[in-house]
């Protein structure tokens, strides 16, 4: 029996809606209680005095490289960033090489997963054979295989009749249906956001449109076939506007944002460098600003990172030469934090939600709270003392974040997943 007490931290429970100082107490891998407790009673106590407890960041969002970039990341070293900045379950997406659009790829992942992550690996699938846009998955067999939600992330299904049909069988199947939302046919070369920084840096620019079309047409989809559709990394007001609109019409929508796209916009492109480069692109203020009401009034559901990292190499050939794509694993709780909390924006229980609870309840998986019976995955972080992000400092593979030099607030000091400390900060 292996017993952890967290002393005196502020519990931040958006399963009960509560903010409150108590201790908890873990055993066996579950939360065994809250209240009081003496320190003689577990194998090991945490002194969380001034320190936040939160249920462990889900992320639905994340790119492990595994199989076939492992340069670029891998199922361990991914887990591990994972792990540091207080992840405890993770949504891999499939756009890997080859991507994982059969039943022994996601094997693959899983089992390795099991042996090598400390953290929970949910691996997705794709929604068309090798990301052809041509012939479906076996979703059937997929979901069998434990398969929680299909996504073709990098591209959109850009054939609306193919994904209708995925979106039917999702239905039936009872799991999400995830978009990346670009109408690759209007991207034409774009690499940065369409705007005034763009023409200074002369750089071809990409239109909110690109978005906004795939998320009107995706909501339809979803209307008529009463699937539930996930939308990846909305980035712009109109998404916002749009997801509104549908919820409104009862469409069973929900969406995601990406740390990035609030705490960052366009306009602070200093220059051509690819670190502030991915897909969808930094936006304009009123974007940032569309997506932060959207947090704050409910229309957008969560907050996930699209980790995506890429070697250094790769990351050199400037706007145009580069992949799209930054990490966000390690920096994702703190830039929440600090943009978002920090200034009022929206409440610390709401950060909980949007990290933790709401993901968890897309996929059907557990998670988002500090209720006895749970299982301890746990986040433990200092609010309090700012540090300046160090990507030299990150246990990814990939450094690329234009977010080096950045001072935030929110370090993690411990991640426990499944009653296992997993991480424990050096200070
Ligand atoms: O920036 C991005 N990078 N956006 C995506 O949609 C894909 C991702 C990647 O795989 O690198
Ligand atoms: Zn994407």
């Amino acid at each position: 029996m292996h017993t952890i007490l967290i002393k005196n931290g502020l519990l931040v429970d958006p399963g009960s809606g509560t903010l409150r100082e108590e201790d908890l107490l873990v055993k066996d891998g579950m939360i065994a209680g809250r209240g009081a407790y003496s320190g003689e009673m577990a194998d090991r106590v945490i002194d969380a005095s001034g320190l936040a407890v939160l249920p462990g960041l889900v992320d639905l969002h994340v790119h492990l490289r595994d199989p076939g970039q492992e340069y670029k990341e891998d199922v361990r070293t991914g887990a591990l960033a994972a792990a540091r900045g207080g992840v405890t379950s993770l949504f891999a997406m499939p756009n890997t090489a080859p991507p994982v659009d059969s039943v022994e790829t996601y094997r693959y992942v899983t089992d390795k997963a099991a042996h090598v992550s400390p953290v929970r690996v949910y691996q997705s699938a794709t929604l068309t054979l090798g990301m052809k846009n041509e012939a479906l998955t076996d979703m059937r067999a997929l979901a069998a295989a434990g398969v929680k939600g299909f996504t073709e992330d990098g591209k959109s299904v850009m054939n609306a009749s193919l994904l209708r049909d995925a979106m039917i069988l999702a239905k039936e199947l009872g799991l999400p249906v995830m978009e990346h939302c670009e109408d690759i046919t209007m991207v034409r070369g774009g690499v940065m956001n369409d705007d005034a920084n763009a023409q200074r840096l002369g750089l071809p620019g990409i239109s909110n449109a690109v978005e906004d079309v795939i998320v009107a047409r995706d909501c339809i989809l979803a209307r008529e076939t009463g699937a539930h559709l996930h939308l990846q990394h909305c980035s712009t007001a109109g998404s916002v506007r749009i997801v509104r609109a549908a919820k409104a019409l009862g469409v069973d929508v929900s969406a995601e944002v990406c740390p990035h796209h609030f705490a960052m916009t366009s306009d602070e492109i200093p220059g051509d460098d690819a670190n502030y480069k991915m897909n969808p692109p930094l936006r304009t203020k009123e974007d940032a600003e569309a997506l932060i009401e959207g947090l704050a009034d409910g229309t957008i559901d969560c907050i996930s990172t699209d980790h995506a990292p890429h070697g250094a190499e790769e990351k050199k050939r400037g706007f145009r030469g580069s992949p799209f794509g930054i990490v966000g694993l390690e920096t994702s709780a703190a830039l929440t934090y600090t943009a978002l909390v920090r200034t009022g924006r929206i409440s610390l229980l709401q950060m909980a939600e949007k990290m933790s609870r709401n993901p968890a309840a897309i996929l059907g998986i557990p998670g988002g709270t500090l209720a006895e019976g749970s299982p301890a995955d746990l986040a433990v972080f200092d609010f309090v003392r700012p540090y300046r992000i160090d990507p030299e400092q990150f246990v990814s593979k990939g450094k690329n974040t234009p977010f080096g030099g950045k001072e935030v607030y929110g370090s993690c000091r411990y991640t426990i997943a499944g009653g296992r400390i997993i991480y424990e900060a050096d200070r």
